[in-house]
């Protein structure tokens, strides 16, 4: 009876409540009788070009008979100096989502008497709000404008958020999954506007990093009441380690580590982020990558008739008309994309840029299915 349950089972344990999020889901998968191995992941935005060559090496001679350091000492003063911020200014994470729930942890409390507040520009990464929603906290969404270029109006927004004070303000800079990267001027003044109601301010820059022209936000961090999220997991590709990174005022980061369970970044994480920061030319050479491969299809797109808003950051969105039937046709054909309904943009698709080879096969699949379906 066991045995018969277990090999009938999905295997899955994912509560409903969780946030959704792209890359490959083995229970559909295994439901599909697909080989993830055989699949390619669109649907996850990671840096095309793969880890750098260091970490092979690195991993193989990690000392995994040790305690990880608590402290992540040597790793923060890595990217300390690689930001160019004292040490004090940095945390490390198991990924940057593991800093988010941390923020919510730390300033998502009753203790003022009064439930906390999140306020969260979307659409965006689901995680913001699920971690808010796991500390109780209600959740005023700031939307943008549905259509393209996603934009935000901002004096409303400074209305909503002085009516209402909220603890935490979300934003990600460039958007996932609009690919909208907004400037200094517009984020040193909503800084300004999120000091003045005494709340914390955190951008999420997750792709920044990938971003061809983009700007230095490390002064915003400086100034007190901002953190700044960044992931080594999508910048280096180290997405199964995962490791990630808030630049803050020392009073937060201390704030934060208070929360952090000892150990969560593990040895080979900490050992592989040292060893990735010394490429000083790897990310210039991914940002290259993904730019060609991006314009490929765009334009590869574009001649199919799909619509495909600008986009800043290492992913695009198609406008397909319906997402949700377009990712089940592609995944016929052994490819994932991102389904945008649980954006709130069920129109859309999210493609993360990979290889130019894998570029190519995605763009071949698509053809096929308007041949099948013109054929029919
Ligand atoms: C905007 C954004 N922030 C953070 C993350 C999580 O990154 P990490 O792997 O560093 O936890 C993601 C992952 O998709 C993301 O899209």
């Amino acid at each position: 009876m066991t045995e018969s349950l277990f090999r009938e089972s999905s295997g899955t344990v994912q509560n409903a409540n969780r946030p959704v999020h792209g890359s490959i889901n083995p229970s559909e998968l295994r439901a599909l009788g697909l080989n993830p191995n055989d699949v390619l992941d669109f649907s996850a935005s990671i840096n095309p070009l793969g880890p750098p060559d260091s970490v092979t090496h690195t991993i193989i001679n990690t000392d995994i008979s040790k305690y990880p350091d608590p402290e992540c000492l040597q790793l923060r003063e890595a990217i300390a100096n690689h930001v160019n911020v004292d040490p004090s200014f940095v945390i490390a994470g198991n990924g940057s989502t593991e800093i988010i729930h941390l923020l919510a942890r730390a300033y998502l409390n009753f203790n003022s008497g009064k439930r906390p507040t999140s306020a969260i520009f979307t659409p965006t990464y689901g995680e913001y709000r699920g971690a808010s929603e796991l500390m109780g906290a209600s959740i005023i969404d700031l939307p943008c404008n549905p259509k393209p270029p996603f934009l935000w109006d901002f004096d409303d927004i400074y209305k909503i958020i002085k009516a209402n004070k909220p603890s935490l303000t979300f934003i990600c800079n460039p958007n996932n999954p609009t690919g909208l990267y907004l400037d200094e001027h517009i984020l040193s003044t909503l800084a300004s506007v999120v000091a003045d109601i005494k709340g914390l301010l955190i951008i999420d820059e997750a792709y920044s990093n990938l971003v061809e022209n983009r700007w230095d936000s490390i002064g915003i961090a400086q100034k007190g009441n901002t953190v700044l999220l960044r992931s080594m997991t999508k910048d280096y590709s180290l997405t199964g380690i995962r490791i990630g990174y808030a630049i803050g005022a020392p009073s937060i980061i201390s704030d934060l580590s208070a929360y952090q369970p000892d150990w969560s970044v593990n040895s080979f994480a900490q050992e592989a982020g040292i060893a990735v920061l010394k490429d000083s030319d790897y990310l210039a050479r991914a940002r290259h990558t993904i730019n060609t491969n991006k314009n490929y299809l765009i334009s590869s797109l574009t001649d199919l008739g799909f619509s495909v808003p600008e986009s800043n950051a290492n992913f695009l969105l198609v406008n397909t008309g319906n997402a949700e039937a377009w990712r089940a046709r592609l995944i016929t054909k052994g490819i994932v994309v991102r389904d945008c309904t649980s954006f709130g943009i069920p129109d859309y698709i999210r493609i993360g840029i990979r290889s130019l080879g894998d570029c190519e096969k995605l763009i071949w699949a698509i053809s096929e299915i308007i041949k099948d379906s013109t054929t029919m």
